[in-house]
C-alpha cells in the first residue's frame, strides 16, 4: 500500500547573520515533527533553506566589501555556518533550497510572468514608509508609532516606479479561508490577521523594486527585481520542481504542504500567500502554524546578547539532544517563552537526568543487578501494575493527538507522565526488597519487566525529539526492531520475556548549576561590567529578628497580567497548606506569565495583606535584582522543582 504523504516547511533563514538559538528553534521542532510522520509511517518531505536576496544583503556585502553572492556563501556553506548548524543540530531535511539556486530563479521568473499575464500583477508608482531591515513598505496607518509595526525601526520616504500584486481582489476569499477550518493556527492568530490586515482594507502589494540589484530580475523588464517575499514564498514550490526542472515532486507533496513559521512573518504566509497561490490557481497549503519567539530578557534575541544564544556554544555544553528536548519541552509552541541558562539547566537536571536518565540507570542496574542482565521468563502480576501498564498502553493515543496538532509540549508532557509514574511504580513495590526473597522471584522479574515495557514506549515517542540518545537508550534496556516502532508504542508485553540489558554510560549527567553558568558567563562574548563589591546597605539584623520572616516555597498554580497594570502579575501559589494564596509582584517586564506556571519560587508569607491595583496581595515574591548600565534586571527566584511546597526557609 502506498504511503501517505506528508510535506513540511521551516522558514527559509536570511543568511545576514549567524542564526541563533531562535532560529535553531523553529527548524529542531519542524525536525521533531518530521521525524514523528516518519515513525508513524509517512513518505515525509521535510525542507529547509535560506532566503539570500534583497538590499538588507546587498548592504551587508558591501560594508564587508565582497560580492553578495561570496557573502551568502560565505554564511551558509562556510564552517560554523547555516548547514553546518543543521548537521550539528542532527536535522533531517531532505532538501535545502538556496534562492539564488538557479532552479528557483527560473521558477520565480515563470511564476512572476504567469501572474502579470493572468492581469494580477500590473504596473504602477509606489509611494509609502519603507523599512530598510524589513524590506517592507507600510502605510501610515500601519505604522506604530510613526516606527516599523514589525521591528520598531525607524522608516523613511520611499517611491518608485514598481509593479503591483492585486492583494485587494483576494481579500476576501483568503478572509473566508482563514474563517473556516484550520488554516492557520493556533486560532488566536486568525483574529489578529482579520482585525489587524485585513479589516482595515488590504491594498495592492508592491512586488518588484529597481533601488538595488540584488534580487531574482524581472526577466521581461530589467531593471526591477523580484520583490524578496515573492522571491521568498514560492521558494516552498519551486524546492519541488514547481516550474522548473530540477525537481519532479511536485504533484507528490504539494497538496499535502505544511508551514511551520515564526509569529512574525505569520501575516506573510496566511495573507499574501494563499492571495498568491489563488492567483496561480494553484492547491493551498494544508497548514500555517504560527510559532511564538524565544525571547530573552523580555526582548527578541539579538547578536549583541553575545553567546548565550550561539546553539553551537549550548550545543557543546549541554548536548544536541538535551538542547533539542529543551527547546520543545519549556516553551508552549504557539507562544513566546523566555529563554535563560538557568532555565535550561534546571529542565535537563529534572526531566532528563532526574526523571529519564534516573530511570533509565535505575531500571538496568537492577536487571543487571537482580538477574545477571537477562531477565527470567517467570512471571506474577498483581493489581498494583495496572495503572502502569494502562498508561503504557494509553499514552500512545494522547501523545498522537497533541503531535498531530502541533503542541509538542503537551506531548512530551503526557510522555513525562508515564516516565514519572514509572519512577513511583519503583518505589511502590521496592525491587531491592522484593530481591531479598527468593519467593518474590516471579514479582521482581515483572516488576523490572515492567519498568523495560514503560520505558520503550516512552523512548518511542521520545526519538522524534532527541534522536541520538534514544536510540542510545534502546541499546541499554534490550529494544530493538519491530519492537521500538510506533506500532508496538501502545503495547504491552512487546520485549521478549528474556530480554537483556546492557547499563551503559550515563544519557544525560547531571549539570552543576552554578559552575555551568560560571563556565557560561566567562565564554559570553559580550563581558558584563564587574559587579560592585558588597557594601552594607542596611543595618545589621539579629538572627532572631531574620527568623522572623516566613519564607516558604511554593509552586505557581496559575500566573496572569493584572488588567490595566503593565507591570504587575497576578500569581495563585501552593504553599502548602492547602489553600491557594494570591499574590501580586511588579515583574510583569521581565517574565511572561506563561513562563512562571509550574515553577518553584520563593514568598514571604506573614507580610500584612495589601491591595495592589484593587486586588488583594497575601505576602511577597523573592526576586534578585540588580542595576546595570542597561536598566534594572530582576530575576525571580527559582528552587529545583524536587523541592516541595510548603518547605521553610531557614
Ligand atoms: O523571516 N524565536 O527569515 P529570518 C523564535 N527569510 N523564532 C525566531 C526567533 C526567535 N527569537 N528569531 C527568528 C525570515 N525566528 C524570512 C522567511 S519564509 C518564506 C521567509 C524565526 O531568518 C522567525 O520567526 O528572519 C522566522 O520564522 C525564522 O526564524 C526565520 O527568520
Amino acid at each position: 500500500m502506498e504511503k501517505e504523504r506528508f510535506y513540511i516547511t521551516t522558514p527559509i533563514y536570511y543568511p545576514s547573520d549567524k542564526l541563533h538559538i531562535g532560529h535553531t528553534y523553529c527548524t529542531v521542532a519542524t525536525d521533531t515533527i518530521a521525524r514523528y510522520k516518519r515513525l508513524c509511517g509517512y513518505d515525509v518531505m521535510f525542507l529547509t533553506g535560506t532566503d539570500e536576496h534583497g538590499q538588507k544583503i546587498e548592504e551587508k556585502a558591501k560594508e564587508a566589501g565582497v560580492t553578495p553572492k561570496e557573502y551568502v556563501d560565505r554564511i551558509v556553506t562556510g564552517k560554523g555556518g547555516v548547514l553546518d548548524l543543521w548537521k550539528l543540530m542532527n536535522i533531517s531535511n531532505d532538501r535545502f533550497i538556496r534562492t539564488t539556486d538557479d532552479y528557483h530563479v527560473e521558477g520565480i521568473q515563470r511564476v512572476f510572468r504567469k501572474m502579470y499575464e493572468k492581469g494580477d500583477i500590473y504596473k504602477g508608482a509606489y509611494k509609502g514608509k519603507y523599512c530598510t531591515p524589513c524590506e517592507s513598505f507600510w502605510t501610515e496607518s500601519q505604522l506604530v508609532d510613526g516606527k516599523c509595526p514589525d521591528c520598531g525601526r525607524e522608516v523613511h520616504d520611499a517611491e518608485e516606479e514598481a509593479y503591483f500584486f492585486r492583494l485587494s481582489k483576494y481579500a476576501k476569499p483568503v478572509q473566508e479561508l482563514l474563517e473556516s477550518g484550520t488554516f492557520l493556527e493556533p486560532a488566536s492568530r486568525v483574529n489578529e490577521m482579520i482585525n489587524n490586515f485585513i479589516k482595515p482594507g488590504l491594498e495592492d502589494l508592491c512586488v518588484s523594486r529597481t533601488s538595488f540589484s540584488w534580487g531574482i530580475p524581472v526577466d521581461f523588464d530589467p531593471g526591477h527585481v523580484v520583490y524578496v517575499w515573492v522571491d521568498a514564498l514560492f521558494n516552498y514550490a519551486t524546492a519541488l520542481g514547481f516550474m522548473n526542472d530540477r525537481y519532479d515532486d511536485y504533484d507528490k507533496y504539494w497538496p499535502v504542504a505544511h508551514h511551520i513559521v515564526g509569529k512574525e512573518i505569520v501575516r506573510f504566509h496566511s495573507i499574501i500567500w494563499p492571495a498568491m497561490l489563488m492567483s496561480m490557481g494553484m492547491p493551498l497549503p494544508r497548514k500555517v502554524y504560527g510559532h511564538g519567539w524565544l525571547i530573552i530578557d523580555g526582548g527578541k534575541m539579538s547578536k549583541s546578547k553575545g553567546n548565550v544564544v550561539d546553539p553551537y556554544v549550548l550545543a557543546e555544553k549541554f548536548g544536541v539532544d538535551a538542547l533539542r528536548f529543551f527547546l520543545l519541552r519549556t516553551f508552549p509552541f504557539g507562544t513566546d517563552g523566555n529563554f535563560s541558562n538557568e532555565l535550561l539547566i534546571s529542565t535537563i537536571n529534572t526531566d532528563l537526568a532526574n526523571d529519564l536518565g534516573n530511570l533509565v540507570s535505575r531500571t538496568t542496574a537492577m536487571v543487571e543487578k537482580y538477574f545477571g542482565g537477562r531477565l527470567s521468563p517467570e512471571r506474577e502480576s498483581s493489581p498494583a501494575d495496572e495503572e502502569l501498564v494502562n498508561l503504557i498502553r494509553d499514552t500512545k493515543a494522547r501523545y498522537a493527538k497533541q503531535m498531530d496538532a502541533f503542541q509538542l509540549h503537551l506531548a512530551l508532557e503526557e510522555v513525562f507522565k508515564l516516565i514519572q509514574r514509572a519512577n513511583k511504580y519503583i518505589d511502590e513495590n521496592a525491587p531491592w526488597v522484593l530481591a531479598k526473597d527468593e519467593s518474590k522471584k516471579a514479582r521482581l522479574a515483572t516488576v523490572m519487566y515492567n519498568l523495560l515495557e514503560a520505558l520503550r514506549v516512552s523512548l518511542v515517542m521520545l526519538s522524534p525529539f532527541m534522536p541520538d540518545s534514544c536510540a542510545k537508550a534502546f541499546a541499554q534496556i534490550g529494544a530493538e526492531g519491530e519492537s521500538v516502532s510506533w506500532d508496538k508504542a501502545g503495547e504491552y508485553g512487546v520485549l521478549p520475556a528474556e530480554v537483556s540489558v546492557h547499563k551503559g554510560e550515563t544519557l544525560f549527567p547531571r549539570i552543576d548549576m552554578a559552575k555551568m553558568l560560571a563556565e557560561l558567563e566567562s565564554q559570553s562574548a559580550k563581558k558584563e561590567p564587574e559587579a560592585p563589591a558588597y557594601k552594607p546597605v542596611l543595618p545589621e539584623v539579629s538572627i532572631d529578628e531574620f527568623a522572623k520572616c516566613d519564607m516558604r516555597v511554593c509552586k505557581i498554580l496559575s500566573c496572569e497580567a493584572v488588567p490595566k497594570s503593565d507591570k504587575l502579575l497576578k500569581f495563585v501559589l501552593d504553599d502548602g497548606s492547602g489553600k491557594p494564596r494570591q499574590i501580586l509582584s511588579g515583574i510583569h517586564h521581565f517574565y511572561e506569565p506563561e513562563q512562571l506556571v509550574g515553577k518553584t519560587v520563593v514568598a514571604i508569607l506573614n507580610l500584612p495583606t495589601r491591595k495592589m491595583m484593587g486586588q488583594p496581595s497575601e505576602g511577597m515574591l523573592i526576586s534578585a535584582a540588580r542595576e546595570t548600565p542597561e536598566g534594572e534586571e530582576v530575576h525571580l527566584l527559582m528552587l529545583d522543582d524536587s523541592v516541595p511546597a510548603g518547605a521553610q526557609l531557614c
